[in-house]
């Protein structure tokens, strides 16, 4: 744990611990009575108000989509699913048209409405209020889709998944009879599996948030984890991690000395591998210890079952 006061703020502390607060991502959109179209990846939407239907996000000041932002009298909150990490890492990087080959409807006001969202948006502009380097938007709701999509989240700098939480284990032990609800669930594969994933997860985590490396740190560290030199693209494919926050843990990597950087891209440095190694280590204990009651044919078995579910989802 580090402790910091605010006289000692440090910027890059300050946005790593903010980034601790879990929170689903969406891009927010406008166009101009001309027909220029923006759209700005965001994780700073919150809901205000019931009555009046108000929302907030905010906006760097220095973002070149502002203009049009300030310009327009209406935009769209597109909540981004599970599946539409390409589409927040379009949204999140400057370019001259950021909608080239992607299919919008048009919403109140002219902004683009994306396709296979979790929830849309669409908002008159209501209030704008000065925030440091930051306008706060806020928006009154006219109109809405809420299409119910697993939600894309965000936490620690890399993009994350929602897993239900489980019915405590205190309840399902206090009941002597198990409840015909218990009984269907223990049959049911989602169920099983998404609990099986959490109680993996509740125990591995803390092992390896206790390294000091955040969530994005260690998955780079593991990625890298070869003897190939991995180039900027490849990283970008494999990481599952906006490209500013690729460039974040890059840096704090090349900080503490576990990766260096070349022409060719990046590779780990000597301690890098052993803290590589220590990540491994940690995942493999941890499977050892969660499967050490189980017979080899039958952890195979497992093995063969997930791979087979996992293959039926393409
Ligand atoms: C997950 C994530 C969340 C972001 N949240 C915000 C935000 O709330 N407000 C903002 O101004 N920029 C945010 N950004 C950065 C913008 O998406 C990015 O600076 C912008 O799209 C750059 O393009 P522009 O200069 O054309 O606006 C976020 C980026 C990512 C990857």
């Amino acid at each position: 744990m580090t402790h910091h006061t605010d006289n000692a703020l440090d910027p890059r502390a300050f946005r790593r611990a903010l980034g601790n607060f879990a929170t689903g991502v969406t891009v927010v959109t406008a166009a101009t009575t001309e027909g220029a179209r923006v759209g700005v990846t965001a994780n700073s939407f919150n809901s205000v108000s019931l009555d009046p239907p108000l929302i907030l996000w905010s906006i760097d000041k220095r973002s070149g989509s502002y203009s049009v932002f300030e310009q327009a009298s209406h935009f769209a909150i597109n909540v981004l699913a599970a599946d539409q990490i390409d589409v927040s890492n379009r949204f999140a990087r400057p370019s001259e048209d950021k909608f080239a080959g992607i299919e919008v409807d048009i919403g109140a006001g002219g902004a683009p409405l994306l396709a296979d969202c979790a929830a849309r948006f669409q908002c008159e502009k209501y209030q704008q209020v000065d925030g440091g380097d930051h306008w706060i938007m806020i928006g009154k709701v006219v109109a809405f889709d809420d299409l119910g999509r697993a939600p894309l989240v965000y936490h620690q700098g890399a993009y994350s998944m929602v897993l239900p939480y489980p019915q405590t284990s205190e309840r399902v032990v206090q009941s002597p009879v198990i409840s015909a609800r218990q009984e269907r669930l223990n049959h049911n594969i989602y169920y099983l599996l998404t609990q099986a994933l959490r109680s993996y997860q509740s125990s591995y985590q803390p092992k390896q948030l206790s390294t000091g490396l955040r969530v994005s740190e260690a998955r780079m560290l593991l990625v890298l984890d070869s003897d190939a030199c991995i180039d900027q693209a490849c990283l970008l494919a494999e990481m599952a991690m906006p490209v500013r926050e690729i460039e974040a843990a890059q840096e704090a990597l090349c900080r503490k000395g576990f990766i260096s950087n070349t022409d060719d891209g990046h590779h780990l440095t000597a301690a890098g591998e052993r803290q590589a190694n220590v990540l491994r280590d940690i995942a493999a204990k941890q499977q050892e210890q969660v499967l050490a009651a189980f017979p080899a044919e039958e952890v195979q078995i497992l093995q063969k079952l997930l791979r087979g579910i996992i293959a039926s989802g393409h």
